[in-house]
């Protein structure tokens, strides 16, 4: 986190409390988030899109005090399962500023939204259309967007390229999906077409996939106004902000986007004669990323035959799966103690049974590096926890908040109890 600053003996100190010394109150592994970090972003957003909406998308992750921050900066929130949805609306999150999201919503998640009466519901396939109308009355029609495949790649994995044909999300324009989604919202009384929405992808770091978005959906709302002459108040770009990993990664620049998506859609409705939307962004990494480090304890140091060096944590690919997943890289550094050895390439590898559970591979560490040092892994706050399993029944870590010199914990770690307590017939 930005905050982060080195103390003497190897200490690193993070919303002024030493990262040494949450893990040796709380154990670990552990996820630490800077609530000041988490907040400082959020603010960055409202400055930078002044007239925007900005919602955070809660997958990235979410627990009530994830929540509360958020709701207190004036963020709206993207939510996409009865979990995600309950949990905010039980913190206290208003729903007006919710937004519904899910390729394969549930009766159960449409009832509950409806119900809350969330802000938003984002329409993603053609039979959603029938089934919510149904459920929605027309007295207070449910506000709702449809999802468009703009047809642009981006992002850092084929898993996350989310605004292109070929994958199960939203409709497709050159298909013809889209605009007949938008006649058949059009002729529910018990919705109400609020606009269209787009996800491009994860980890975009470039503004020009936005823009090219932008025409894309600008030239199919031009068609919409032709054909039903109706006009939208609102355009979801969706979330994707990328942010940096490792030194020298290149990250979203938010006051070049802001500019850029402000000045293109300005045009783009220009040259349509439509009006300008508002514009709705829905970041989750890069609200919550940077503001996360994970600690983990060194439990065993290998020497491999060829030279390697395996240096074995108590964590690995089930609270934190990108590694294993899309290949995604990350930097460790000790903490807690200072070493003068040279340092060395090693392999910082997880406890779980799998070759390919290698957090870190190739990470430079001291090369006295041994069983119980601390090794700390930045930008952690984003889809690690929220990716998490309890593979190898170990439970999930737990997550502390550190402010202004005190931690305190937001998020118990899982428990053998917790396993036990889940076994109810044999
Ligand atoms: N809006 C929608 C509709 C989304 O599907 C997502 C993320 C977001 C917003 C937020 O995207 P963000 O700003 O966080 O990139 N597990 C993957 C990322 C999956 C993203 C899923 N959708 C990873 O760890 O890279």
């Amino acid at each position: 986190p930005a905050s982060a600053r080195s103390a003497p003996g190897g200490e690193v100190v993070v919303g002024g409390v030493g990262l040494a010394e949450v893990a040796d109150r709380f154990g670990t592994p552990l996820y630490v988030l800077d609530e000041a970090e988490v907040r400082a972003r959020c603010r960055a957003y409202r400055a930078a899109l002044p007239h925007a909406e900005v919602l955070y998308a809660a997958k990235a992750f979410l627990c009530s005090a994830m929540a509360d921050w958020v709701a207190e900066e004036g963020l709206g929130l993207d939510v996409c399962s009865v979990g995600e949805l309950r949990l905010a609306a039980a913190a206290g999150f208003p729903p007006q500023r919710m937004l519904l999201h899910g390729n394969a919503k549930s009766p159960e998640e449409l009832r509950l939204a409806l119900r809350l009466r969330v802000g938003r519901i984002v329409i993603d396939g053609l039979a959603e259309i029938p089934r919510l109308a149904a459920l929605a009355i027309a007295d207070e029609p449910q506000r709702v967007l449809v999802r468009v495949l703009p047809g642009v790649a981006a992002g850092h994995h084929t898993a996350v390229r989310t605004g292109v044909t070929g994958q199960k999300f939203g409709l497709s324009i050159e298909g013809g999906d889209a605009a007949e989604a938008v006649s058949r919202v059009l002729a529910q009384p018990s919705l109400a077409l609020v606009g269209l929405h787009c996800h491009l992808g994860s980890q975009i770091t470039g503004v020009e996939p936005y823009l090219a978005a932008i025409d894309r959906m600008v030239t199919l709302l031009a068609e919409i106004r032709d054909r039903h002459g109706v006009q939208f108040p609102e355009l979801d770009l969706g979330g994707g902000h990328g942010v940096p990993y490792l030194a020298g990664d290149p990250e979203l620049d938010l006051a070049d986007f802001a500019r850029r998506v402000r000045e293109r859609l300005a045009s783009a409705c220009a040259e349509h004669g439509l009006s300008v939307p508002r514009l709705l962004v829905e970041p989750g990494r890069a609200v919550v990323g940077p503001a996360g480090v994970a600690i983990y304890r060194v439990l065993a140091v290998k020497h491999g035959t060829d030279g390697r060096v395996f240096v074995a944590v108590d964590g690995g690919m089930s609270d934190n799966p990108r590694p294993a997943l899309y290949g995604a890289r990350y930097q460790a550094r000790l903490v807690g103690r200072s070493s003068q050895a040279e340092p060395c390439e090693v392999d910082v590898v997880g406890r779980y049974c799998e070759a390919g559970d290698v957090l870190v591979p190739g990470a430079q560490l001291p090369g006295d590096i041994r069983a119980g040092d601390l090794l700390a892994v930045p930008v952690a706050g984003a889809y690690q926890l929220s990716m998490a399993s309890s593979y190898n029944l170990v439970g999930r870590p737990g997550v502390v908040a550190v402010r202004d010199g005190r931690a305190r914990q937001l998020i118990r770690r899982e428990t053998v109890e917790d396993f036990l307590s889940r076994e109810v017939g044999r």
